[in-house]
C-alpha cells in the first residue's frame, strides 16, 4: 500500500486513477507520491520513505530540485499537457494588445443606461480603433510543445512567424510548420517582429533575458507576451520602454505588483493553464507517470 499526498486542487480527476494499492494522505511527511500544482515546496518536510513528486504543469521551480536529487526522489512534469491552454491565452494576449477590447466593453457597460446608446457608440468607436495580427511579425522564443503550438496558430492568424530555439528537438521541429523561419539569433527576433513571445523556462541561462539592452533593440511598437515565468523580464525596462513609446504593450500572466496597475501592461493571475480540459490532463498525466515509477520502475518526463 502506497501513500500519497495531493496538494493544490489538482487531485480531482487524478485520485479516482490511483487503485486500491494507493491511499491518500493529508500530510505530506507520510507520503510515498505527491502531487502538487504551485504549491512551493522548498521549506516542506518529507518522509524518508518518498519516492517521487509529480508537478502537474510545465514548470518545477516550485519544487527544490537539488534536495530531491540528493535524496533519489525522482521529480516528474507535465509537458504538453496544458500546451493548448497557454496557447488559447497567449493568442488572447496578443488580441488585446492590438484591440481594445476591455476599453470598449467598459464604455459599453459604464454607458449602458443611456437610451441613445447605439448612436453614442458610433460616436466613441474612432477612439478604440486598434490594428490587425494579419501579415504582422511574431517572433517565438522557445519551440517546446507550447510555443510549437503558437507558432502554428498565428500561421492560421496569417502572421508571419520567426521562431528562435537552441536546442529544438526532433519532435519539436517535425510540429512545426515549414513556414515558421527558425533564426539562429535571438537579437534577430528583436530586431523583426512586431510581437515576442516567451515559452523558455526560468534557469540561469534565460532569467532577465527580456533586459534593458534588449528592450532597446526592439522595434518601435512591438507587443511581449510573458506566459512562461516572470523572472525571464526585467519589468523596470519594460515599463521604461512603454514609458518610452517604443513598446506598445507589455501582456503577462504573472500578476507582480511592478506591473499590475502599471499603464501598457495587461496582466492575467497565472490564468494560463486554467482550463478544465488542461487541469484534467495534467492530473492524469501525473497520476501515470507516478504509478509507472513505482509499478513498473519507468520514468517518463523527469
Ligand atoms: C506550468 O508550469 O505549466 C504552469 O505554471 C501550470 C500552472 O498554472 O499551474
Amino acid at each position: 500500500m502506497y501513500n500519497y499526498a495531493t496538494l493544490d486542487h489538482i487531485a480531482k480527476i487524478g485520485t479516482d486513477l490511483f487503485s486500491t494499492d494507493y491511499r491518500r494522505v493529508e500530510e505530506v511527511e507520510r507520503a510515498d507520491a505527491i502531487l502538487v500544482r504551485s504549491s512551493k515546496m522548498h521549506e516542506m518536510a518529507f518522509s524518508d520513505q518518498l519516492l517521487a513528486i509529480a508537478r502537474a504543469g510545465a514548470g518545477v521551480n516550485n519544487i527544490p530540485l537539488d534536495r530531491c536529487a540528493q535524496e533519489g526522489i525522482v521529480v516528474f512534469n507535465t509537458p504538453g499537457a496544458n500546451a493548448n491552454a497557454v496557447k488559447e491565452l497567449v493568442i488572447a494576449g496578443m488580441l488585446l494588445a492590438s484591440r481594445d477590447i476591455v476599453g470598449g466593453i467598459d464604455w459599453v457597460k459604464a454607458n449602458a443606461a443611456d437610451p441613445d446608446i447605439g448612436k453614442a457608440a458610433e460616436k466613441v468607436k474612432k477612439q478604440f480603433a486598434g490594428r490587425e495580427l494579419t501579415g504582422k511579425k511574431l517572433g517565438v522564443i522557445g519551440l517546446g510543445a507550447i510555443g510549437q503550438r503558437v507558432a502554428n496558430t498565428a500561421l492560421h492568424l496569417g502572421m508571419n512567424v520567426l521562431g528562435y530555439d537552441p536546442y529544438i528537438s526532433v519532435g519539436a521541429a517535425w510540429n512545426l510548420s515549414r513556414n515558421v523561419q527558425h533564426v539562429s539569433n535571438v537579437e534577430e527576433i528583436y530586431r523583426n517582429c512586431d510581437y515576442i513571445t516567451l515559452h523558455v523556462p526560468a534557469l540561469d541561462s534565460t532569467k532577465g533575458m527580456i533586459s534593458k539592452a534588449a528592450v532597446q533593440q526592439m522595434k518601435e511598437g512591438a507587443v511581449i507576451l510573458n506566459f512562461a515565468r516572470d523572472l525571464l523580464v526585467n519589468e523596470e525596462a519594460l515599463l521604461n520602454g512603454i514609458d518610452a513609446g517604443r513598446i506598445r504593450a507589455y501582456v503577462t500572466d504573472f500578476a507582480n505588483p511592478t506591473v499590475a496597475g502599471a499603464q501598457g501592461v495587461i496582466v492575467t493571475p497565472h490564468l494560463g493553464a486554467s482550463t478544465a480540459e488542461a487541469e484534467d490532463n495534467c492530473a492524469i498525466m501525473a497520476v501515470e507517470e507516478i504509478r509507472n515509477y513505482i509499478e513498473n520502475g519507468n520514468i517518463i518526463n523527469s
